[in-house]
C-alpha cells in the first residue's frame, strides 16, 4: 500500500485544504473536517479555486476537477471523520492543547492500524504521540505552503514513532508526487530551524536600517535565487506564526540566538500579520 483508500484531514484552513486537495487529486477518498460547516465549506471553495487554476493552465480537465471534488466529503466531527481511514493528517492552528485533544479523540475512534499524522511546524510530535495509545503510529507530515505546488514533505519521527510508520508515510508522500525528507523531533525540525533565523535576521536588518524591505528581499532573491525574499515570505507565512516558531526555538533549544526581532513583535502587536490581514512588511490591501 503506498496510499490508503481513505484519509481524514482535520483542519480546513490553508494547509488543511491544500493537503486534502493533494490526496483527493491522487485518487484518495478524503474527509475534510473542521469545527463548523462554514469552515469546511470555505476549505472546499479554496480547493475548487485552486483546481480552477490547474484547469486554466490545462494541467487537468474540468472532468478531472469534478472527480477530485467528488472524492472530498465534509465533516464536523472527528470521531466520524476518522471512521475507516488508513491515515489522519491534522492541520489545525498551532495550539498544543487543541492538537492533543484531536489526537486523543482520533485515537479512540480510528481503526487500530491507522496512522495519525500532524502537519505541525513547531509542536513536538512526541507530545502528540503521548496523547494517544499508539505513539508508534504518530508522526509529523509537514507540508509546505502552497501545498499543491511545493514538493517537500518533512517527515518527523517522534520518540516512539516506528520504522514501519515512517516507511509507510515516506512512501505515501512519494505516491502524492512529493519528495519526503526525514527529520528527528527537535524544536522547529529542519525547515523552520533554518528558515526562521533567516527571516528574523532580515527583520533585524530592516529594523537597523541596513537596507529597505525591497533591498533586503532583492538581495536574497537575486543573490541566493530564492523565489521570494525573506520579508515577502514572512508576510506569506504570517508574522504571528514566525514569532511563535521563534519562541518555540528559543525555549526548546534554550538559546537566545533565536530571540524574535523586536520589530517583528511590534508588527504582530499592531495586528500587521502579513497577507492574511492585508498588511505586513508590505501592503496587500489592493489585492484582497
Ligand atoms: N493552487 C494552484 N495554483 C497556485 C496556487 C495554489 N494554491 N498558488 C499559486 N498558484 C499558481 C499561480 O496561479 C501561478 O500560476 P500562473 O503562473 O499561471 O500565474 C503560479 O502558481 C505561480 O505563482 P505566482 O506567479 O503567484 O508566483 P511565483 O512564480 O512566485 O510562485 C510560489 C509562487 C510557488 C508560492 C513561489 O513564490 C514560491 O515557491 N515561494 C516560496 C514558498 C515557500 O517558501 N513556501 C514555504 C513556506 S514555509 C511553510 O509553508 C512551512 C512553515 O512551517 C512555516
Amino acid at each position: 500500500m503506498s496510499l490508503p483508500d481513505k484519509v481524514a484531514v482535520v483542519g480546513a484552513g490553508t494547509m488543511g485544504n491544500g493537503i486534502a486537495q493533494v490526496f483527493a487529486s491522487h485518487g484518495v477518498s478524503t474527509v475534510l473536517c473542521d469545527v463548523s460547516s462554514a469552515s469546511v465549506e470555505r476549505g472546499l471553495a479554496a480547493i475548487a479555486a485552486s483546481l480552477d487554476r490547474f484547469v486554466k493552465k490545462e494541467k487537468i480537465t474540468e472532468a478531472d476537477k469534478a472527480q477530485i471534488l467528488g472524492r472530498l466529503s465534509p465533516s464536523t466531527d472527528i470521531a466520524e471523520a476518522v471512521q475507516g481511514v488508513g491515515l489522519m493528517v491534522e492541520a489545525v492552528f498551532e495550539d498544543v492543547g487543541v492538537k492533543r485533544d484531536i489526537f486523543a479523540k482520533a485515537d479512540e475512534a480510528a481503526p487500530a492500524q491507522a496512522i495519525l499524522a500532524s502537519n505541525t511546524s513547531s509542536i513536538s510530535i512526541t507530545t502528540l504521540g503521548a496523547a494517544t495509545k499508539r505513539a508508534s503510529q504518530v508522526i509529523g507530515m509537514h507540508f509546505m505552503n502552497p501545498v499543491p505546488l511545493m514538493k517537500l514533505v518533512e517527515v518527523i519521527r517522534g520518540q516512539d514513532t516506528s520504522d514501519e510508520t515512517t516507511a509507510t508515510v515516506m512512501s505515501a508522500s512519494e505516491a502524492l508526487g512529493k519528495i519526503p525528507v526525514e527529520a528527528q523531533d527537535y524544536p522547529g525540525f529542519i525547515s523552520n530551524r533554518v528558515l526562521m533565523p533567516m527571516i528574523n535576521e532580515a527583520a533585524f536588518c530592516l529594523m537597523e536600517g541596513v537596507s529597505t524591505r525591497e533591498g533586503i528581499d532583492e538581495i536574497m532573491k537575486l543573490g541566493m535565487n530564492h523565489p521570494m525574499g525573506p520579508l515577502t515570505l514572512a508576510d506569506f507565512i504570517g508574522l504571528d506564526v514566525c514569532v511563535n516558531i521563534l519562541d518555540v526555538l528559543k525555549d526548546g533549544l534554550g538559546d537566545d540566538k533565536y530571540r524574535a526581532c523586536p520589530l517583528l513583535r511590534r508588527m504582530v502587536a499592531a495586528g500587521h500579520l502579513g497577507r492574511k490581514t492585508g498588511r505586513g512588511f508590505y501592503d496587500y490591501s489592493s489585492s484582497r
